[in-house]
C-alpha cells in the first residue's frame, strides 16, 4: 500500500536539486551504471529529457521519487510505444509503495496519451526493481545476455514490455 502522504505529479524546473540529489544517491551497480554518476554532473534536466518527461513524488512537501517517460522512437510508425527511461526513490523513502505508485501514475499518463505499450530495461540482478515491475504487469520480452560489464560482472540487460 502506497503511503497516503505521497502525491505525484509533474516535474517543474525548481524540482532539479531534489532529483539531481536522487539521481546521484539512489543507483548502485546492481540497479544503474555507476559511470554515470561518478565525478560532477551540473544538473538533472536536459535539453532531451526536461521537466515535462519526469513525474515526480511528493512526500511531505518534499521530492523523493521520479520516473522518466518518453516516446520510444520518433517517427509515426513507432508511436504509441513509449520508454520508461528511468525509475528511482531516494533510500530513505523506500518500501513505502512510492515506486509502485509512480508506476500506477505513468500507466495512467500512457492511457491518456493514446499509448499501446511500455517499454523498459532492467539489469537482470535488479530483484527489487523487477519484482515491482511484474506486480504492474511488465513481462520480460527479451534477455540481452552479459550485455554490460560493471564493477567487473558482466550482466544481463532485460527488456520488459507492459501492454496497455
Ligand atoms: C526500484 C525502486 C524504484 C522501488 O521503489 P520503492 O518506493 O521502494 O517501491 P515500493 O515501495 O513500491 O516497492 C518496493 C519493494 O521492496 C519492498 N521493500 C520493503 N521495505 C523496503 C525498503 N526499506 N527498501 C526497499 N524496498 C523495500 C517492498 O515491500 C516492495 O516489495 P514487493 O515488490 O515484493 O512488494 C527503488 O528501490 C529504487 O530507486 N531503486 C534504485 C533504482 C532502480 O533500481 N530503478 C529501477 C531501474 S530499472
Amino acid at each position: 500500500m502506497t503511503d497516503n502522504r505521497v502525491t505525484i505529479r509533474r516535474a517543474v524546473e525548481s524540482d532539479e536539486p531534489a532529483l539531481l540529489d536522487i539521481e546521484l544517491t539512489a543507483w548502485d551497480a546492481s540497479s544503474g551504471f555507476p559511470s554515470m554518476t561518478e565525478g560532477e554532473r551540473a544538473g538533472f534536466f536536459s535539453d532531451r529529457s526536461g521537466p515535462d518527461a519526469h513525474l515526480v513524488a511528493v512526500l511531505d512537501d518534499r521530492v523523493v521519487g521520479y520516473i522518466r517517460l518518453q516516446d520510444k522512437y520518433r517517427f509515426r510508425e513507432g508511436a504509441g510505444v513509449l520508454a520508461v527511461n528511468g525509475l528511482a526513490v531516494a533510500v530513505d523513502a523506500r518500501g513505502h509503495g512510492i515506486g509502485s505508485a509512480l508506476l500506477t501514475a505513468v500507466t495512467e499518463e500512457a492511457e491518456r496519451r493514446g499509448a499501446r505499450k511500455i517499454t523498459l530495461h532492467v539489469h537482470s540482478s535488479n530483484t527489487v526493481a523487477r519484482r515491482l515491475y511484474e506486480r504492474h504487469g511488465y513481462q520480460v520480452e527479451g534477455t540481452h545476455p552479459r550485455e554490460f560489464l560493471i564493477d567487473g560482472e558482466e550482466v544481463d540487460s532485460l527488456t520488459l514490455a507492459k501492454f496497455l
